[in-house]
């Protein structure tokens, strides 16, 4: 079957366990739903208590440790599982967004309560990967279930050049991924996988008289949260089959270059500052308000509006987000089609919404 060869690739090309179970889902936050939901049951199961008979009422209270710089998706599976957001406790990252591990030891001697944690392999400002060969074996020492946060990040482990971010990351018990994202199939696509096949297969798993059921055939339902779904398996294997796993690897090191060429160069126009050198595809650049006494919140709104003017041009489209109190430019790069071209063409852009002198400005900013 199609689903099963491309799982066992991704679980190849990504350096998991062999053996662990996968779902293709819509999209990275149902793959934390799922595998959050196969972590519920497991350290509920360890704690005595069976969540998919029992439910929650009167469960023990299991409580999520997780990065301050976590994504949204996050809390919202936790939600999803009625869990409660209270139930989350941020860990404090350093300034390269990776969680302390001092500061994670604490916090999981405070209590005996069942434990999960949640790990980034990648967030989306400055792709900043928790220190997992350090962070890992302590929480399994405290017999806590890690799941990790890889949507795009996961997929860097492709790569000789980068693999050294994600060490230590298969030890982790789960991990939710997008092959929409770095690996460029068509919307939707996320993958969820587990290492307790036997915990995502309870926590998943329903049956029906009019189902048909052959014993040797892998079925869905068993693995995802959907009881119908499209055939998601079929653009992985062929985007992994076009491109092997050379051209995984070409990908994500093209991709990255092309965001440390766009924040560099950005970064030293006039009135810009770049706030993060990407070590991956992420990174930051803000535009400073050149006015004498010009504040934070001044810089703010010359970023936005720069970022709007840049996205109104139609050359190159750029988000904005809030990185230490600050607003910023973000620059995120994942689609095989940049070129070269589109990046000068985006830094032109750029140069043109802040009125350089070799701007050849078109763009009017709105000041
Ligand atoms: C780090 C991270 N995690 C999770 C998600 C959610 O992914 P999806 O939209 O595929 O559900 C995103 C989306 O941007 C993300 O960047």
């Amino acid at each position: 079957m199609i689903e099963e060869v491309a799982g066992g690739w991704i679980k190849e090309l990504l350096d998991l366990p062999r053996e662990a179970s996968f779902a293709f889902t819509t999209g990275c936050q149902l793959a934390h739903f799922t595998c959050l939901a196969s972590a519920r049951a497991s350290v509920l199961e360890k704690a005595g208590w069976n969540v998919n008979e029992g439910g929650l009422c009167g469960a023990p209270k299991i409580r999520v440790l997780t990065s301050e710089h976590r994504h949204g998706s996050v809390d919202r599976a936790v939600r999803f599982l009625g869990l409660g957001n209270k139930s989350i406790e941020s860990i404090a990252a350093d300034r390269n967004g990776r969680m302390e591990p001092g500061a994670l030891q604490v916090a999981l001697h405070k209590t005996q309560q069942p434990t999960i944690l949640v790990l980034s392999a990648g967030d989306l400002n400055i792709a900043a990967f928790d220190p997992f060969d350090e962070i890992i074996p302590l929480a399994k020492q405290a017999g806590t279930w890690v799941h990790v946060d890889g949507a795009f990040g996961l997929f860097s482990r492709a790569s000789a050049k980068f693999r050294h971010l994600t060490a230590g990351i298969e030890q982790a018990d789960s991990w939710a991924t997008d092959a929409h994202k770095w690996l460029n199939v068509p919307f939707d696509c996320g993958m969820a996988i587990v290492r307790d096949r036997a915990a995502h297969r309870e926590a998943m798993t329903i049956s029906a008289s009019y189902i048909a059921a052959d014993s040797n055939a892998r079925d869905q339902i068993d693995w995802n949260p959907e009881w119908s779904r499209r055939a998601r398996g079929i653009p992985v294997y062929a985007a992994l089959r076009e491109l092997g796993r050379e051209g995984v690897a070409d990908l994500i090191e093209r991709t990255s270059r092309h965001c440390l060429r766009l924040v560099t160069e950005i970064g030293r126009l006039p009135g810009a500052q770049m706030l993060w050198e990407p070590r991956l595809n992420q990174g930051l650049v803000r535009f400073l308000d050149q006015r004498p006494g010009a504040s934070d919140g001044d810089h703010d709104s010359r970023t936005e509006r720069i970022v709007a003017a840049v996205n109104a041009d139609g050359e190159a489209f750029f988000s904005t987000t809030t990185w230490r109190g600050e607003r910023a430019m973000r620059v995120s790069v994942v689609n095989w089609r940049t070129s070269e071209r589109d990046v000068e063409r985006a830094i032109r852009a750029v140069k043109r919404a802040l009125g350089g002198p070799d701007s050849g400005s078109e763009i009017a900013e709105a000041d």
